[in-house]
């Protein structure tokens, strides 16, 4: 079974019904769709199909480092971020890493692959599921080669505490441990920079984004790396496959940053969304809910003899369960934030699932 979300037509088989008839909240995606700018532009140059994308990718880095006010020799695009999280362990060849749990899965596969001694760094409960100075000790002792961090960070939705991220930056900087950041989700918030902008004081910074969680395009898939280590970069370039990004997803990224209405009204929706359904599951008594500050919220369900997954799937909803994220269980879960009409059957649902309806 998949450790993601998504999973909708797995779980339509297991009752018996058609995905269609199934809202998906396990998997992050925004509900707007894609921009209407890429349907039209993808329909209208269909014909890029007929040729190999430029193997360099030349225009689709300028769009990105255009965006981000950096170096095409500052970027590289992959086939979502997946890959370049993959690209980044196999260029680094750490023999060492820290890992914060829970977080998502993907690191943990792609050091695992390069035969990396990872230590788990535990973020319980009791520390609102969020790094504090304990980590900058332990980062202190244990000097890994590398330490991944997502911010947000998924599945808690949670961002660290700003002056601690900037004590991380410096702690790696000052031990020459690389620190990859994913910033997957940071779109989300309208005026968070990242840390793009640090990237050439700290060479051993690595930076990833995701385009496929803010413009709805999962299955055409694009992300990219960004690192102030241009040596390091030319080197992953060179190391690739050729052409994994499929020409409309290198299209994608070339006109979608630049998409200024669809970026608005994605954060008019989620300003509005986030506090509703927030507001809405605090108001159920047997939900823990954390106070997340991207397009999903994680919570605990306080009634342990209940499975929510399961309960809600009778309501044809699907949830994500954490039970395989290192460090949570099978009481831990993730909802995706939808559309006004999507929350409110979610929490419709739920309400009755817990005897409140
Ligand atoms: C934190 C985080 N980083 C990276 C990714 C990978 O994103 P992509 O679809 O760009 O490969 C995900 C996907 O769920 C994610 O949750």
């Amino acid at each position: 079974m998949s450790e993601h979300g998504g999973n909708v037509l797995e779980m339509a088989l297991k009752i018996g019904t058609d995905a269609a008839n199934i809202i998906d909240f396990s998997a992050n995606i925004n509900p707007l769709g894609m921009p209407e700018s890429l349907k039209v532009a993808i329909v209208e140059q269909l014909a890029r199909a007929e040729h190999y994308p430029d193997v360099e990718y030349r225009q689709l880095h300028s769009a990105l480092a255009r965006a981000h006010h950096c170096l095409p020799e500052n970027i590289m695009a992959g086939n979502g971020a997946t890959e370049l999280i993959y690209a980044v362990v196999q260029y680094l060849q750490p023999r060492s890493a820290m890992l914060l749990t829970p977080g998502f899965a993907e690191y943990r596969r792609a050091l695992q692959r390069v035969g990396c001694q990872i230590h788990d760094y535990a973020m319980s409960e009791a520390e609102g599921y969020q790094p504090n100075e304990r980590l900058l000790n332990t980062l202190e002792q244990q000097r890994p080669d590398c330490l991944f961090l997502a911010t947000p960070n998924n599945p808690t939705g949670l961002m660290p505490d700003a002056v601690l991220l900037q004590a991380l930056v410096q702690c790696c900087h000052q031990h020459q441990i690389a620190l990859i950041v994913d910033e997957a989700f940071i779109d989300f918030q309208p005026h968070a920079p990242g840390l793009i902008p640090q990237l050439t004081d700290f060479p051993r910074l690595y930076v990833l984004r995701s385009l496929t969680k803010f413009f709805a395009i999962p299955g055409l898939r694009l992300g990219y790396l960004l690192s102030g280590d241009l040596a390091g970069i030319q080197q992953m370039k060179q190391q690739r496959e050729p052409w994994t990004i499929n020409a409309f997803a290198a299209l994608a990224g070339e006109i979608i940053l630049d998409d200024q209405p669809y970026i608005q009204a994605t954060h008019q929706w989620l300003a509005q969304q986030q506090h509703w359904l927030y507001q809405a599951l605090c108001k159920i008594p047997a939900l823990q809910v954390w106070r997340g500050t991207a397009n999903y919220l994680f919570l605990r369900c306080l009634r342990p003899e209940i499975d929510l997954q399961q309960a809600l799937l009778q309501h044809h909803i699907l949830i994500r369960h954490c039970a395989n994220y290192p460090g949570l269980t099978r009481d831990h879960y993730r909802v995706a934030i939808k559309s006004a009409t999507d929350n409110q059957k979610l929490v419709t649902a739920m309400k009755q699932v817990f005897g409140h309806g």
